[in-house]
């Protein structure tokens, strides 16, 4: 009889505590195929984005595949913030921006098809810190630039942009000087005057470093 309700109570115990792990192991099960799920429509976007997204071709020829670049002028898509890349590639196509390298290759596409290209490459993975050796002092003093300029107000503290402002971590290093170069000294009629006047008065050491700073930034 004792043992009975010894054996009921011992009982009793296991359903009370077996419960909360049930519990546990349906959450994680849960959460395991709602990243799965997850996962799998990432891939397929992916795909997706690619397949219309038009004159890819082209883009990666210069850009890198996957956005990418490994060439020290051309700069990488990869990771930029969509709306960045949708306005940069309407001023390139009106003109408004000039690259020469460019010439042509947006001519006659619609602002969707832009959109799909600027979808595409903001998808993708950014790119990793730049893989030349560091040069301590120049990170340093570009980071002590960039930190009491407050580049991270707009392009955030990790510099990794938002909306219609660029990322700069990883970023080509001889891109990043010679785009302000550009800034400070001619700034085109479709760029950001704030922006322009953030470089204003700083001297080609400077951007140096600060190109420095960005293309290694961890
Ligand atoms: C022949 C080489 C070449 C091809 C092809 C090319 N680009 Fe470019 N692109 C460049 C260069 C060089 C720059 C940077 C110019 C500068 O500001 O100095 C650039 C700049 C850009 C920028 C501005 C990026 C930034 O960070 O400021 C975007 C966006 C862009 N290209 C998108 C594209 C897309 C999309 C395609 C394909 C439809 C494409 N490019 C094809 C060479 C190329
Ligand atoms: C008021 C906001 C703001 C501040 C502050 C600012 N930027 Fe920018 N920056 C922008 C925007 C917006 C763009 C996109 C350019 C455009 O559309 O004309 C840009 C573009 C750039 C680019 C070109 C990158 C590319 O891929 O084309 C570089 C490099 C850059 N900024 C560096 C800096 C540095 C260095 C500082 C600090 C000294 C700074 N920015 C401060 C808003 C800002």
């Amino acid at each position: 009889m004792m043992a009975g309700r010894r054996n009921g109570a011992l009982l009793f115990h296991f359903f009370l505590s077996i419960f909360p792990m049930l519990h546990l192991f349906f959450f994680f099960y849960n959460r395991l195929s709602q990243m799965l799920a997850g996962l799998l429509l990432m891939l397929a976007c992916g795909q997706t984005l690619a397949q219309s997204a038009p004159r890819l071709e082209l883009c990666v020829a210069c850009h890198g595949a996957k956005g990418v670049s490994q060439s020290p002028t051309f700069p990488s898509l990869a990771g930029q913030p969509k709306i960045f890349l949708e306005n940069q590639l309407v001023l390139i196509r009106e003109g408004l921006r000039d690259i020469p390298q460019m010439k042509g290759t947006l001519d006659g596409l619609k602002d969707a098809e832009l959109t799909k290209l600027a979808l595409y490459f903001a998808s993708l993975p950014p790119p990793p810190p730049a893989a030349g050796p560091v040069d301590a002092a120049s990170y340093q003093r570009g980071k002590a630039v960039a930190e009491g300029t407050r580049c991270g107000i707009c392009h955030l503290p990790n510099y990794s942009g938002r909306e219609q402002v660029p990322r700069l971590a990883g970023q080509q290093e001889r891109f990043l000087l010679d785009v302000m170069k550009e800034f400070r000294d001619h700034p085109g009629p479709g760029r950001d005057t704030i922006m322009a006047a953030s470089l204003y008065g700083l001297k080609d050491a400077q951007l140096k470093d600060l190109a420095h700073f960005f293309a290694h930034f961890k």
